[in-house]
């Protein structure tokens, strides 16, 4: 399955909410197969979001990002990568709809929450920045409920 990088951004994290987005994840069907708190130095992050170098917003994006704890997750599971953009939300919090992470809890694009890998190819990149130690590997008891694999039989 398809593996994504989310990330509780400073904000989401000060305004108590990694309770509330683990369980949108965990509820959605999505398996959670890394989790660590970080203080990341603002090198590490401008690494991150190296794409951005040169956008006027960029040095208080870092800025933001670095002055505190982040909640850095990979989940996975069918479409991981582009569902996990949708339940973010819009970048800009104005366009987000109601329902989303960030058409639910924020209103300022540059104190937006939650970040999210927007494919496959940043993923891959993503975790292997955030996770350099690796992930780990389980099998989820649900799968058979959740996804298509096999023909579950659910009555004795
Ligand atoms: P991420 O999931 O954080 O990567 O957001 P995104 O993919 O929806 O947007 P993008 O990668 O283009 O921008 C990264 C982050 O920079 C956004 O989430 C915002 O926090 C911030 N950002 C983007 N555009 C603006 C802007 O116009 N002004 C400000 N202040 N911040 C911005
Ligand atoms: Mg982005």
């Amino acid at each position: 399955f398809e593996q994504t990088y989310i990330m509780i951004k400073p904000d989401g994290v000060q305004r108590n909410l990694v309770g509330a987005i683990i369980a949108r994840f965990e509820q959605r069907g999505f398996k959670l197969v890394a989790l660590k708190m970080v203080h990341a130095t603002p090198e590490h992050l401008e690494k991150h979001y190296e794409d951005l170098k040169g956008k006027p917003f960029f040095p208080g994006l870092i800025k933001y990002m670095a002055s505190g704890p982040v909640v850095a997750m990979v989940w996975e599971g069918l479409d991981a990568v582009k569902t996990g953009r949708s339940m973010l939300g819009a970048t800009n919090p104005l366009a987000s709809a109601p329902g989303t992470i960030r058409g639910d809890y924020a209103l300022a694009v540059g104190r937006n929450i939650a970040h999210g890998s927007d494919s496959v190819e940043s993923a891959k990149k993503e975790i292997a920045h955030w996770f350099p130690e690796g992930i780990v590997q389980y099998r989820s008891l649900l799968e058979d409920v959740i996804f298509e694999l096999r023909r579950t039989v659910l009555r004795g």
